[in-house]
């Protein structure tokens, strides 16, 4: 949900400045306006010019010019939300001390709008307890924040201080564009992808689950602030480091990954595609070819039943019907039968596309609503939450 909305990216003076071009990109491909300020230093790293052919906006570098308007005024009040990325210990410092000396830091101060400070640098400017401290100050005065990742550094050093990837920066400005952090308090198990029964040590049954809805309600949940697990089976796209994870990949470990933690949770959402049976004996060898083969299959452990059958009374329990007929009549009958208070009706025939279809049932309401992975989540949690 970026049509039409008015961001203003502050490109500060880290090496990454030039992966801001790709953000800014991706943005407006999004449907977003995106205007630009470059400080004095990351002109040095990268060309205003480049942001002006990209955007097709104003990029603005300097505070006095004759011929603008008072642009750190109308600049804070024209955007929708302010994204600092990357982010210097420097930007990050002066905005903690209230310092406005240069464009950016001035419409930083001017803006009522939000700030969304996007940190890259060498590790140890990272750990830096003067940033980090910085950091908490501006977080606990309502300013966004984004943790680096890890890994090679451009300086050479291993460890925290990389700029994420572009499309987990969008899915943080999605949503601090369309929601607040409503969720400080909540604490959300939530499953994932598709599971593997293993027959022998090269084959397995799985199914088409890609993860990608269960992945979407994890990521827009931690963005949201809630506490979030993610267990996961089989999963199409890369879980990003920021969430707290962990696999399994069979139903009986996934049975008891759940099981073990579940109690923690106020909320526990199943969008794992977990299978129904497995092999009843697993070959410790590769089984040679035969004309004919056949395998005795045993019924998996029922995790939603089984989470059903022992949810505490503050606990919300949400399933999945992915269904090819009579969607909403098998996805009520299952809301019943597993003891649900929500269940996503999917329907199959338009599943795995960019763009789903899902129903949303309580006991008292039903909802279709279409839309992207990432905002059918959002809604999803807006429901549980509301
Ligand atoms: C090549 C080069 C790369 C730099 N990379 C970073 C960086 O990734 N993160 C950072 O906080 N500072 C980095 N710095 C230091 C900043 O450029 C410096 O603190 C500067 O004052 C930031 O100014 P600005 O925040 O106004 O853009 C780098 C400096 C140089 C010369």
């Amino acid at each position: 949900m970026l049509n039409d909305k008015k961001i203003l990216l502050g490109v500060t003076g880290g090496i990454a400045a030039y992966k801001a071009v790709d953000l800014a990109s991706k943005l407006t491909s999004a449907g977003a306006i995106v205007k630009t300020i470059l400080t004095k230093n990351a002109c040095e790293i990268i060309s205003p010019l480049t942001f002006k052919s990209i955007t097709h906006q104003k990029v603005i570098t300097k505070m006095f010019d004759v011929e603008a308007d008072i642009e750190h005024i109308s600049l804070a009040d024209w955007a929708d939300l302010i994204v600092i990325a990357p982010a210097t210990a420097n930007i990050i410092g002066k905005t903690a001390s209230g310092i406005a000396d240069d464009l950016l830091s001035t419409t930083i101060m001017a803006t009522t709008a939000k700030v969304f400070f996007v940190p890259a640098m060498n590790i140890h400017m990272y750990e830096n307890p003067i940033v980090q401290d910085n950091i908490n100050k501006l977080s606990e005065l309502g300013y966004l924040f984004m943790e680096p990742e890890h890994g090679k550094l451009a300086c050479g050093y291993e460890g925290k201080g990389r700029f994420p990837k572009t499309p987990e920066i969008i899915s943080y400005i999605d949503t601090y564009l369309n929601y607040s952090r409503d969720l400080i308090e909540k604490k959300i198990l939530i499953t994932a992808g598709a599971s593997r029964e293993k027959l022998d040590p090269m084959r397995f049954l799985t199914n088409f689950s890609s993860g990608k809805m269960g992945l979407a309600l994890a990521k827009a949940a931690h963005i949201r602030g809630a506490k979030v697990k993610l267990i996961h089976a089989a999963m199409q796209d890369d879980i990003p480091e920021y969430l707290d994870s962990e696999e399994a990949i069979s139903a009986q470990e996934m049975y008891d990954s759940v099981h073990k933690i579940k109690d923690e949770y106020n909320c526990v959402i199943m969008s794992a595609a977990v299978a129904d049976y497995t092999f009843k004996d697993y070959s410790q060898q590769k089984l040679k070819k035969q004309d004919d083969l056949s395998f005795s299959m045993v019924r998996t452990k029922d995790i939603l039943k089984s989470l059903g059958q022992t949810k505490k009374s503050n606990q919300y329990l949400v399933g999945f019907a992915a269904e090819s007929e009579n969607i909403i009549e098998n996805a009520k009958s299952k809301f019943f039968k597993k003891n649900l208070d929500m269940i996503i009706a999917n329907n199959l025939q338009v599943a795995g596309k960019k763009f789903s279809e899902i129903t949303i049932i309580t006991k008292n309401s039903q909802s279709k609503i279409s839309g992207s992975k990432f905002d059918l989540a959002h809604n999803i949690l807006d429901n549980i939450f509301k």
